[in-house]
């Protein structure tokens, strides 16, 4: 099928590529010339574990395209997916300008019948408001009820996790399809065919609602455990064995029941607040999920004041931070708790050096005098403590031994518990250990 992709982000450069590794012809569309320019040389513009390979082969298979026109892409796509940003407004609203732009876009130039298909993540009765900008943008000569042509407006949201997001492509828990009619639903079901994969049929309203419930349920999740944590500091209990002894029920499942310093993201936070606004909107005060927002905020706050707490004074001490990203296998660092930790630890006046493996680059663009290396070793060299605040797998294969040797004080605040395994080896080293909900208090 010749399907369009509006927008190559994280979530429309995946979906794009992964329809064209399933047999598609598609076509990616970005007002973002020079992120089009690198992809139409086969540059992947973002880091996303596997996507340079499909993305190169799809290049050469001649199976995915670039452009800057939406009219190209609207003119030979029977199928086109909006997959803009929806970036958070101040009050939490979601920002739906760029939806409107390519909404109006497809309308001026349709000329024969097409889907079109909600990938952004949006809130409720945004599908509704997407038909009308099209229905009254078409060109001149279908307007009116007798000339007008057929379109159908779709909602098929993602549930893409950033660092796994191909895998999550090509094996879907469900495939959730918001749609108005039989044609759509055809065309739809045809698109995700070969993944072979559960599907969820139900009205636009519902899809998008479907969306921003599971994100919210997945926040509230690790909102849950870690304020669960905040109660295993002050009794004594261990957070990590409690989320073992809780997962094991199959209502409840082991996973999104890590505590650590909160979750962060592109979507996560953003999804949170335009579900209250939604809510909020529509007369209901959804105070459940301000809560959940409350407590990834304090979770922050509670970890930097064990650090102030354990280093006594901050001012003048050298921390290193280990992993900026917001989670591991990413190079993101929206939201990242990263942000919010060093610029607290640098208004006490600590001195901070930095190491990620991927997300240096845009970590540049966000932070001022932190002090970024390359590699975990020349990072430990002459710091007074280092904070672990995103979980790489390397981390844990650290060589502490040799660290010790180059720090002014053997101390660790692990803020993902992620060197738990280790806990005791590095107390035998010498190390002053600290973790969330270990029971430190
Ligand atoms: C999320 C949803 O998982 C995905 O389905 C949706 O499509 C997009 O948003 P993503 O934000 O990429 O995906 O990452 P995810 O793995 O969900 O983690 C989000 C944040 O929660 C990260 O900061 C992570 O560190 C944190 N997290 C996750 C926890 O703190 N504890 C956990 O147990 C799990």
């Amino acid at each position: 099928m010749k399907i369009g992709i509006i927008g190559v982000g994280y979530v429309g450069l995946v979906t794009g590529i992964c329809l064209a590794e399933i047999g598609h012809d598609v076509t990616c569309v970005d007002i973002d010339t020079d992120k089009i320019t690198r992809l139409k040389n086969g540059e992947c513009p973002i880091y996303e574990p596997g996507l340079d390979e499909i993305l190169a082969k799809n290049i050469k298979k001649k199976k995915v395209t670039f452009t800057n026109s939406i009219k190209e892409v609207t003119k030979k796509s029977e199928v086109i997916f909006i997959a803009v940003g929806t970036p958070s407004k101040k009050c939490g609203d979601a920002d739906l300008t760029y939806v409107e732009n390519v909404a109006r876009e497809i309308g001026r130039n349709m000329d024969s019948y097409r889907l079109i298909v909600e990938k952004s993540t949006v809130p409720a009765a945004t599908g509704k408001r997407i038909e009308h900008t099209i229905e009254i943008n078409l060109p001149k000569k279908y307007q009116g009820k007798s000339k007008k042509i057929e379109f159908d407006v779709a909602s098929n949201p993602e549930f893409l996790r950033e660092g796994s997001a191909v895998y999550d492509f090509m094996n879907p828990d469900r495939i959730v399809l918001g749609v108005q009619s039989k044609r759509a639903e055809k065309i739809l079901r045809e698109i995700y065919k070969p993944l072979n994969a559960k599907m969820v049929v139900t009205n636009m309203n519902s899809a998008e609602l479907i969306k921003h419930a599971s994100n919210s349920f997945l926040a509230t999740k690790i909102s849950f455990i870690n304020a669960v944590a905040q109660i295993c500091d002050y009794v004594g209990g261990d957070v990590l064995e409690v989320a073992e002894g809780m997962g094991l029920d199959k209502r409840i499942g082991r996973s999104f029941l890590d505590a650590g310093v909160g979750y962060g993201g592109s979507c996560f936070p953003k999804d949170v607040d335009a579900f209250v606004r939604l809510a909020e909107k529509s007369g209901y005060d959804f105070k459940l999920l301000k809560e959940v927002r409350n407590i990834n905020e304090d979770q922050k706050l509670s970890f930097i004041k064990l650090i102030e707490d354990k280093l006594w004074i901050v001012k003048n001490k050298t921390i290193g931070i280990l992993g900026l990203s917001f989670k591991p296998n990413t190079d993101d660092m929206r939201s990242a708790p990263s942000i919010d930790i060093i610029k607290a630890l640098q208004a006490e006046g600590a001195k901070i050096k930095a190491y990620d493996p991927q997300a240096v680059s845009k970590a540049k663009d966000i932070f001022s005098n932190v002090a970024f290396v390359k590699d975990p070793y020349s990072l430990a060299k002459g710091c007074d403590c280092l904070i672990l605040l995103t979980e790489w797998a390397e981390f844990k294969e650290l060589n502490f031994k040799k660290i010790k040797g180059v720090m002014n004080h053997a101390t660790i605040f692990d803020g993902r518990n992620h060197l738990s395994s280790r806990k005791e080896e590095l107390k035998s080293l010498g190390y002053e250990y600290y973790s969330i909900g270990r029971g430190i208090v």
